[in-house]
């Protein structure tokens, strides 16, 4: 609540649109150019660029690595990737129709449980806290992809696999192709980190009443898995299997739009022109899709779906796709399932969302806003 200068009223940010909570040095969006630099880089030159451990470093430790510091870092990450066998048992015994962010918020609430050092909120054990759970949310979202499918966990490789090959190989059991592991790792590194979204700010909400750095980590998996947060990347997928086929794109839009319905995929609170990640996106899917042209096990179905549907909303509503339109059959072609999407970005996102905990701690002053008012006063028991 801020107060309108003119007529001394209470003015209500819905939504807390346009309000700057804090100050920060991790990310940097303008809605209109539109633009988004992480620690001061473009993120397509990022995406172009970086593995998902440069991403990592760059977050966690503020600058980029030399080459024997990523090396360094990589090694640590690796050895830090098996989980508590007590974690591997929550992930086996979860009930089949759980929502499986559901279980992955249970799960990382548990590995804070093991953790000896859950509650110190000192640079070091902050920073390694975040490396545990950089290295463990691939081993915990594979896991969850094998079992859902009635498969065994694989054992995470040691630091022969980098980060995004390693998290394939605990998914399919192979070593994947190099095409296939640089299109996950600029999809990790895109989705690494994006300023104040919903799921930062919940992490930086917990921060500021000095809770612990598993709550704030729990609170962003609370906040990621709503449908208008990271949850619309499976929402996206699941629309694009229910369009089915290029010639029912247009209809299908137009009906969703007569219906009000929002689509999964489209439109963003900051991005009004164009979502940066997803541009990029768009050119990993199209390339994706013209390498699995005709390939064995390739189809490039879920991309012309998608291409088409962009364009009748182009047309018709004139709404951007965001970040989760275009990563959606990218991630759903290098085999993850429809339902744990969202849990993948939250793997990537732990990054981001660890930088933003640092920095709160490091200039903490509690997150309380108010509230107008709208309810009755006066009443009386007697
Ligand atoms: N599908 C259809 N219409 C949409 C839309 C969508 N995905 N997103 C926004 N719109 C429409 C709104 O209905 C509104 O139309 P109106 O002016 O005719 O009422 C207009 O576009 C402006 O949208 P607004 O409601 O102001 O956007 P917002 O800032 O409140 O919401 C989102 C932003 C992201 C919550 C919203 O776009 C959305 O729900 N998208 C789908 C979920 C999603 O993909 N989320 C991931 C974001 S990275």
């Amino acid at each position: 609540m801020t107060v309108d200068k003119d007529s001394a009223e209470p003015v209500v940010h819905h939504g807390l649109e346009g309000v700057l909570a804090f100050e920060s040095e991790v990310a940097y969006i303008d809605g209109h150019a539109p633009e988004l630099l992480i620690r001061g880089y473009d993120i397509a030159d990022l995406a172009h660029h970086f593995g998902y451990e440069q991403m990592a470093y760059l977050l966690l430790c503020g600058r980029v690595p030399s080459a024997d510091e990523l090396a360094g870092f990589q090694a640590e990450l690796a050895d830090l990737r098996v989980l508590p066998e007590p974690v591997l048992d929550l992930l086996r015994s979860a009930p089949e129709n759980a929502h499986p962010m559901a279980v992955l918020r249970t799960a990382v609430s548990l590995l804070g449980v093991f953790d000896p050092n859950a509650d110190a909120i000192d640079p070091d054990s902050l920073l390694a806290a975040a490396k545990s759970l950089t290295a463990k949310f691939p081993t915990l979202v594979a896991a969850q992809t094998r079992l859902q499918a009635g498969r065994e966990p694989v054992a995470p490789e040691g630091a022969a696999l980098g980060h995004a090959a390693n998290y394939l190989y605990m998914v399919d059991g192979t070593a994947p192709p190099e095409p296939l592991r640089r299109a996950f790792d600029a999809a990790l590194v895109l989705y690494a980190e994006h300023e104040t979204n919903a799921s930062t700010f919940a992490c930086r909400v917990v921060v500021g009443t000095m809770s612990d750095m598993y709550s704030a980590v729990v609170a962003g998996l609370g906040a990621i898995k709503g449908p208008l947060h990271g949850g619309a990347i499976d929402g996206a997928m699941n629309m694009l299997v229910e369009i089915g086929s290029t010639d029912r794109a247009a209809d299908y839009v137009d009906a969703a739009l007569a219906a009000k319905r929002k689509l999964p995929g489209f439109g963003h609170r900051v991005y009004r022109a164009g979502d940066p990640r997803a541009s990029e996106l768009r050119e990993m899917a199209l390339e994706m899709a013209a390498a699995l042209n005709g390939s064995k096990g390739g189809d490039s179905k879920w991309f012309d779906i998608a291409i088409a549907a962009e364009k009748r909303m182009a047309e018709t509503k004139g709404i951007i796709p965001n970040v989760d339109y275009f990563a959606a059959p990218v991630l759903y072609q290098l085999g993850f399932p429809l339902n744990l999407m969202t849990n993948v970005v939250a793997s990537a996102r732990i990054t981001g969302w660890s930088a933003h905990i640092i920095e709160q701690y490091a200039k903490n002053r509690l997150i309380r806003p108010r509230a107008r008012y709208t309810g009755e006063r006066g009443k009386r028991l007697s």
